[in-house]
């Protein structure tokens, strides 16, 4: 493997292991589109993946602007959360809860691609690419954005309706 000599190195090093990410997320969420019942969160889910693929374009001309060209690298905290994610929604078996687990899978997957596109978009601006920061800091403006959505989604209809079992 090749040294991260410095902060230009590290910056490509984890942007492709953003922009792999990109790809797991994708395929995670069209299962989970799948698996979704309820007609909002199939909307939002839906409005995500398109959202995702935009993101991966706008990274790709970003990256091809600072000549860093791209070998996809997988992220395996992305790739372990979406197996463990997979495996509550497979064991859910009332609807409703499974929606639940599946707002909660997304928004783990989410808040794990947040807790890193601050830190890129600031690498770019320190290594002079502020074109390529700004595409990061978009995509972390977005991101924001759909959690926010999911929990409004969550605390006022599938959460609830997940819980009518225990209410007597
Ligand atoms: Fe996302």
């Amino acid at each position: 493997m090749k040294k991260i000599e410095n902060l230009r190195d590290l910056f490509i090093e984890q942007g492709r292991e953003f922009y792999g990410s990109t790809y797991q997320e994708e395929r995670a969420l069209h299962s989970m589109e799948k698996q979704a019942g309820n007609p909002d969160l199939k909307k939002l889910i839906a409005q995500e993946i398109t959202l995702t693929r935009d993101q991966r374009k706008r990274l790709e001309s970003a990256f091809s602007r600072i000549n860093a060209g791209f070998e996809i690298e997988s992220d395996p905290c992305c790739e372990s959360l979406i197996s463990q994610t997979r495996e509550i929604v497979d064991r859910a078996s009332e609807p409703d809860v499974r929606d639940a687990a599946i707002i909660n899978g997304i928004q783990k997957l989410n808040h794990l691609k947040i807790s890193s596109l601050g830190t890129m978009a600031a690498f770019a601006n320190q290594i002079g690419e502020h074109d390529t920061a700004q595409a990061f800091h978009d995509v972390l403006e977005e991101e924001w954005e759909i959690d926010h959505k999911l929990s409004r989604l969550a605390e006022r209809n599938v959460n609830r309706k997940a819980a009518r079992e225990l209410i007597v």
